[in-house]
């Protein structure tokens, strides 16, 4: 029986792929896929890497529609930056639990309160809020917009309350800090990670910075609780990167465990061990080969946002674009 439905998985991701193919030409459409998404995904896609690299391939592509396997707030600043071109999301319901702790009306309040202060949203947001902000950034490029700041500037920085609290230790910035967080990453558990350190001396740690254990990984570190091979705190394509680059031989992985997929293509011969196997995200996993196949026959679902707050939020992510990208991650 079971061999039964693995052929049938089998055929159906084929026959899937043949339609992808079929109508990626006939629509001239690009594929752009996320770290985190399935295997099959990212191994159809035309490019797979972290949401700043996303973007920029969103703004410069020549095709006509663009595919987004990634959640929504991804394909919303896809439909921003190239608002000529379709920009199609194959499950609309592929959410974002961090872009979800924050609405535009709770950005308003809080910026109320602290008059004249520089709002830089992470792109974990929904189009509004970024309407609302003067800088966008990823993880990929946070410090660098930070730093871009004039020093006597107060900053609002939302929503993810680990990604601020390790900006303000790597730029020595003092910022107010939504206290919003995903799912995922904070579930990941810092004494699990320090377990996994015990049990594997000799590897290197990679760590995404919305994780809970960034920061207490970081500060028994610098206090000399907790010695070991390097840790590295990147974006998602920083820690492939990293994990291509790097001497070391076995890696500890704090992220989506989806991520391992590129990494174990990219260094077959280097041992990747994901922090926890529960760090899955279901919102980037709702997208399947057979919904990619779906939404390029059908040309939908389609995303857009509506011109006024296009226009607004545009200004703040193209601040994202000019910070560019982010220097090679540097070990701690
Ligand atoms: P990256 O930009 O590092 O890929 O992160 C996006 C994200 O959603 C992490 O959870
Ligand atoms: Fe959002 Fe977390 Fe999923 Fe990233 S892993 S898309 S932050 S819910």
């Amino acid at each position: 029986m079971t061999g039964t439905l693995d052929r049938q998985t089998v055929a159906a991701a084929g026959e899937a792929r043949e339609r992808i193919e079929h109508w990626r030409r006939e629509r001239n459409a690009v594929i752009l896929a996320h770290n985190y998404q399935l295997p099959e995904v990212q191994d159809v896609a035309d490019y797979v890497g972290d949401s700043l690299g996303l973007s920029q391939q969103a703004a410069s592509t020549d095709a006509d529609v663009i595919v987004f396997c990634g959640v929504h707030f991804m394909a919303e600043t896809a439909a921003i930056l190239s608002p000529e071109k379709t920009v199609l999301l194959p499950d609309l319901e592929a959410g974002c639990s961090l872009a979800g702790t924050i609405t535009a009306d709770q950005l308003r309040a809080w910026r109320d309160q602290h008059p004249g202060a520089v709002v830089v949203a992470y792109v974990n947001t929904t189009a509004e809020v970024k309407a609302e902000s003067d800088y966008c950034c990823t993880s990929s490029n946070a410090a660098a917009v930070i730093r871009s700041i004039p020093a006597d500037r107060e900053i609002l920085f939302c929503p993810d309350m680990f990604l601020g609290a390790h900006l303000e230790r790597v730029t020595g910035r003092r910022m107010h800090v939504w206290m919003g967080e995903c799912h995922v990453h904070a579930g990941i558990d810092p004494g699990r990670l320090d377990r996994m350190r015990e049990a594997h001396p000799d590897a290197e740690l990679l760590i995404h910075p919305e994780c809970g254990c960034t920061s207490s990984t970081l500060y028994r570190m610098s206090a000399r609780d907790l010695e070991g091979p390097a840790t590295v705190v990147a974006s998602t394509e920083g820690m492939v990167r990293r994990a291509g680059a790097s001497p070391a031989s076995t890696f500890i992985v704090a992220t989506e465990v989806g991520i391992l997929h590129r990494m174990r293509q990219l260094a077959p011969d280097k041992r990747f061990l994901p922090a926890s196997d529960d760090a899955v995200c279901g919102y980037m996993k709702r997208i399947t080969l057979p919904k990619v196949a779906r939404a390029l026959e059908r040309g939908e679902p389609v995303v857009t946002v509506d011109a006024a707050i296009a226009a607004r939020a545009r200004r703040a992510i193209e601040r994202m674009l000019a910070a560019g990208p982010a220097t090679a991650p540097a070990a701690a």
